[in-house]
């Protein structure tokens, strides 16, 4: 079993203060930075793009950014994030008409890839790129806005997801993506996430550090 990592969404975070709200979650515990990129056209929802992500990199975050694209297309914005710090990009199949060139070029930017599950999108798409994964991310709500409640549904995923991993062998993270809390990460992880990404539950609350402990005890728990 993989590491848990704790990704905070910066969506939830005060945008007029954001390199100083990723300097402070950074140093609460967070292993990841999680960036949410929305275009208003395949998310009703208009976010921040590359001149963020490479600002996030001269204020001197080091950090893997995991920039989340709820964009469409895709291609043409991938190289101007891997130049702006992005780590991993991960997109919706959606957003793409050609998945697996997507995929390569993501990795010839020099960054990680994955696909991203809308909660009504099938896992079909997996079935002949396993091996350009590093990650897969299951959305447990309509993606545009963070604090959402968690979509039950995601757990069965989860699970299925988790077995398609396992017998591939291939070495792939498995995140999950909204309304994960204090009180529900430990069933998420029992259901077989690694990865965490967690918006209002740590952005809408006065000491960063102490939602991620309570969190990394609750993953204590799930073993
Ligand atoms: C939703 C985004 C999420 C969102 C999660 O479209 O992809 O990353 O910020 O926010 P919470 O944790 O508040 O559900
Ligand atoms: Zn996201």
């Amino acid at each position: 079993m993989k590491e848990n990592w704790i990704a905070p969404s910066i969506l939830s975070a005060n945008f007029a203060k954001l390199g100083e709200e990723v300097d402070n979650v950074l140093s609460a515990g967070a292993d990841v930075v999680h960036f949410d990129v929305m275009d208003n056209h395949f998310v009703p929802n208009l976010t921040i793009g590359p001149l963020v992500c490479e600002a996030l990199r001269k204020h001197g975050v080091t950090a893997p950014i995991d920039v989340h694209l709820m964009v469409e297309p895709v291609d043409r914005i991938v190289p101007d994030f891997a130049k702006a710090g992005a780590s991993i990009i991960t997109f919706h199949p959606e957003g793409s008409i050609h998945i697996d060139r997507t995929l390569q070029l993501i990795h010839d930017c020099g960054c990680k890839a994955g696909l991203v599950f809308n909660p009504g999108t099938p896992l079909s798409h997996l079935e002949y790129v396993m091996d350009k994964l590093d990650i897969i991310l299951l959305m447990s709500v309509n993606p545009g806005f963070g604090g959402q409640s968690f979509l039950p549904s995601a757990l069965t995923k989860l699970r299925q997801v988790r077995k398609l991993i396992d017998e591939s062998g291939f070495d792939i993270r498995l995140e999950i993506d909204g309304g994960v809390k204090t009180d529900n990460i430990r069933e998420i992880k029992a259901a077989g996430a690694d990865t965490f990404v967690a918006g209002s539950a740590i952005f809408n609350q006065p000491d960063y550090k102490k939602v991620i402990d309570d969190m990394r005890a609750e993953l204590a728990k799930a073993g």
